[in-house]
Order: C-alpha cells, then sequence, then structure tokens
C-alpha cells in the first residue's frame, strides 16, 4: 500500500544490514520507488549493486554525487521523498545526527529533509543500554524523530538481548503508519475478528469458516490512520499485530461481553467477526462417543450487532454480511434490521472473495440504500476502501446532527 511513495532507506554499517535488502524487498513490493543511501561501513557488510539491482535506483555513496538534474544530490533526493528510513541505525550514526554532524551523505540528508525520519536501531545489547545512545535518542525523540525499539533475541555478536533490528514487518508497518493520513484520529474503535467457537464436547465445536484476516487487516489500517482500536479477536492463527491492544475469546457469549465492557468508550464498532448463531444447548464434559445417530440440541447465541445497534447513541456501526444468495437485497435487510450504518457485503462463494483467502470482493452498502461495487482486491486494500467510506459517512453522520 505504499504505490506511487517515495522512500530513502539510510542503510548504516552493522550486521544487520543484510536485513534491510529484505526491508528494500517488502518496501518496492508495496509499490514504493526506494533509493537506498549507504553509509561508507554500511558497505563492507553489504555491496551497493545488490540494493542497486533490487531498487533499480543507483545507491547514494558518496556525498559530492550529483545528478543528471545538476541538483545537488542530497537537496533533490530530501525534497522529493515522502519519508526517511535509517535501518539499521547503528550507536555512531545515532550519536552523530544528535550531535549536528552531516559528515556523510545520510547525514547531511537527514539535516535536509523535512520529511519524517524513522530509526530502526540495532547494536549491542550493553551498547543500546548505554545512558549515551539513549541519552541521543532522547535528544533525538524530542526533535521529533521517530524511533523504533530493537527487538530482543540472540545477538550476531553471540549476546542475547535487546539490540536486534526489529522485524522487517514492523518497520514498514511503522512506515505506514507514519506515510497514513490520521483521518480516524479521535476514533476509538472496536473491531471483531475471526470465528467463535462453540463447544459440544472437549474436542469438537460449532464454528464458522473464517481467517480473521479481514477483521486484522481493518484493525491495523485503522491504527495507520490515527484510531485508537482494540480488536476484539475469535480463534485465530495470525499474529497479534505489533502494539495493538488484542482481546482474545472464544465463544459468542465471550465477544458479547468484551465488546459490552467497552462499548461506553468506543464511538465506532466494526463486526467482521464470523459469529456462530448456534451454540450447543449442553456442552458435554466428555468425548462423545460415535455410538451411531446422534442428535445435538442447539440454542441461538445473542445477535451481539442487532444489540448494539439497539443502544447505538451516535456511534457509527459496521456490519458484515457475507451471503450466497440475494446478495444485496439480503445485505440491506440486514442494515435496516440491525440499525447499522454501513455493511459490506461479500459473495463467499465467488473466487477470491470470502473466509480464508487474501483477497476480497466487496459491495459496500451505505445507510441511504446507496451501493458502491468494488473490483478483488487485496484485504488489506479491502480496509482501506471500507474505512475511506467508514470517514466519508461519519462526516455525514456529523453535519446532519
Ligand atoms: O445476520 P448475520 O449473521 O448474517 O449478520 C452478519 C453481521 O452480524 C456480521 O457483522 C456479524 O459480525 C454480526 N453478527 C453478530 N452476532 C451474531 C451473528 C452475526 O454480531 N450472532
Amino acid at each position: 500500500m505504499l504505490q506511487g511513495k517515495e522512500i530513502l532507506l539510510g542503510v548504516t554499517g552493522g550486521i544487520a544490514a543484510y536485513k534491510s535488502v529484505l526491508l528494500l524487498r517488502e518496501l518496492t513490493k508495496e509499490g514504493a520507488n526506494v533509493h537506498v543511501i549507504m553509509t561508507k561501513s554500511a558497505q563492507n557488510f553489504v555491496a551497493p549493486l545488490t540494493f542497486q539491482t533490487l531498487s533499480g535506483n543507483p545507491v547514494t555513496t558518496e556525498i559530492f554525487t550529483l545528478f543528471a538534474s545538476s541538483k545537488i544530490g542530497h537537496i533533490s533526493l530530501a525534497d522529493r521523498a515522502d519519508l526517511l528510513v535509517i535501518a539499521p541505525a547503528t550507536a555512531n550514526i545515532i550519536g552523530k545526527i544528535a550531535n549536528g554532524i552531516a559528515d556523510d551523505f545520510l547525514t547531511t540528508m537527514v539535516m535536509a529533509t523535512r520529511v519524517p525520519v524513522l530509526f530502526a536501531p540495532a547494536m549491542n545489547t550493553n551498547m543500546w543500554a548505554s545512558p549515551v545512545v539513549q541519552a541521543n535518542i532522547t535528544r533525538l525523540k524530542s526533535m521529533g524523530y521517530h524511533f523504533m525499539d530493537p527487538a530482543e533475541g540472540e545477538l550476531a555478536c553471540g549476546t542475547t538481548g535487546r539490540g536486534k533490528l526489529a522485524d522487517v514487518d514492523e518497520i514498514v508497518e511503522d512506515i505506514k503508519t507514519l506515510l497514513y493520513p490520521k483521518d480516524l484520529a479521535g476514533e476509538k474503535i472496536l473491531v471483531t475478528a475471526g470465528p467463535t467457537e462453540e463447544a459440544i464436547d472437549p474436542a469438537r465445536c460449532i464454528t464458522n469458516r473464517s481467517s480473521g484476516k479481514m477483521g486484522y487487516n481493518l484493525a491495523m489500517v485503522a491504527r495507520r490512520r490515527g484510531a485508537e482500536v482494540i480488536l476484539i479477536s475469535g480463534p485465530s492463527c495470525l499474529p497479534v499485530p505489533c502494539g495493538l491492544p488484542t482481546i482474545h475469546c472464544t465463544t459468542a457469549l465471550e465477544m458479547q461481553q468484551i465488546i459490552n465492557e467497552h462499548l461506553e468508550e468506543a464511538t465506532m464498532v466494526i463486526m467482521a467477526a464470523a459469529v456462530a448463531d448456534f451454540r450447543p444447548a449442553e456442552t458435554s464434559k466428555t468425548k462423545i462417543k460415535r455410538l451411531g445417530t446422534h442428535c445435538l440440541d442447539l440454542e441461538p447465541n445473542p445477535d451481539i450487532l442487532a444489540g448494539i445497534g439497539k443502544v447505538k447513541g451516535d456511534r457509527f456501526l459496521v456490519g458484515f454480511a457475507a451471503e450466497t444468495d440475494d446478495l444485496i437485497d439480503n445485505a440491506q435487510e440486514k442494515m435496516k434490521r440491525k440499525n447499522l450504518d454501513m455493511i459490506v457485503a461479500n459473495d463467499v462463494t465467488a473466487c477470491g472473495a470470502g473466509f480464508c483467502c487474501d483477497t476480497n470482493i466487496i459491495k459496500i452498502i451505505e445507510r441511504d440504500g446507496s451501493v458502491h461495487d468494488f473490483p478483488q482486491m487485496s484485504k488489506e486494500k479491502v480496509a482501506e476502501v471500507i474505512l475511506d467510506h467508514v470517514v466519508a459517512g461519519r462526516k455525514k453522520m456529523k453535519k446532519e446532527s
């Protein structure tokens, strides 16, 4: 989701420099145009040619490089970019920048640019803990520079502790967070995701097909756009999004209770979870034996969303309608019955849509009945589109009130 973005990637001289190759790959995969700037010592770890080949752009290593435009190199790049990320950032580069030293291309660029600068430090654990490094970081943070914490683990120097370069995925997530418009700032959003599971016995359950991908993407994108998000997740194999408050639950009743506990403070609820409509009337404490036909008594679960709709106030409510037939009619009926502001409908039988795949094909139906059609998109892109409509819908709601 970095299409059209110009990103400057500063690589400094630490063993984690090889991981910036992976970072470059991820950024270009997401559509960014990346210009790599290497310090002299970084070139001892990875050759500039690697970055040049993978970025498709010349790598800047010398301060006196002039571009064809005859503009001074660092000014030209610094003006064009959307963001500068330094990964890995050594204690040395942090110290130089904190103290106003601009003796190579990268340090000069940091001083010349007005775009957000993100540092992803990586160094030996003791260096990271040293008061000098920490004081430099505090100083830079107070000036508006952004920092990621290094990860904990086994370091290349043989010690174990904090100092590893943050995960590439986390660096990409922080870059996106810095680049996104904060059009959901001030909103407190509950996002539900995944299925619920209703136990039949200790080994079996009733559940719905859902990976949780749609809800997790919605939660992540909403946070990037400035919202305070609580993700309420049924059983899912997905990793918990880094730093995102997440509450896990298993059953529909548990999900309902968690939502009720947080509803008061919420300004929006996005119900992407595939909640089981029924639960066994009784759960057997022991595994039910296979002795011919077995009848299961089911009782209905509460319709959580319909319940919220009844006490909605000025909250913005979004529901999902996973359908196999009469998509629009069913979704519209649901939106009215549950008192929603918007419903996202998808035909789960369509190829490239629905439960466990990485893409979805949706229609967004608004309270006034208008229907918006979308082609097959990644679930991350779908989350963006849904939130675009949520932002517009919220504005409309405020105007009308
Ligand atoms: O009525 P249906 O289950 O198709 O409605 C789907 C929407 O309602 C989804 O947003 C889903 O999260 C929500 N839902 C709910 N409680 C249920 C069943 C569905 O909140 N028991």
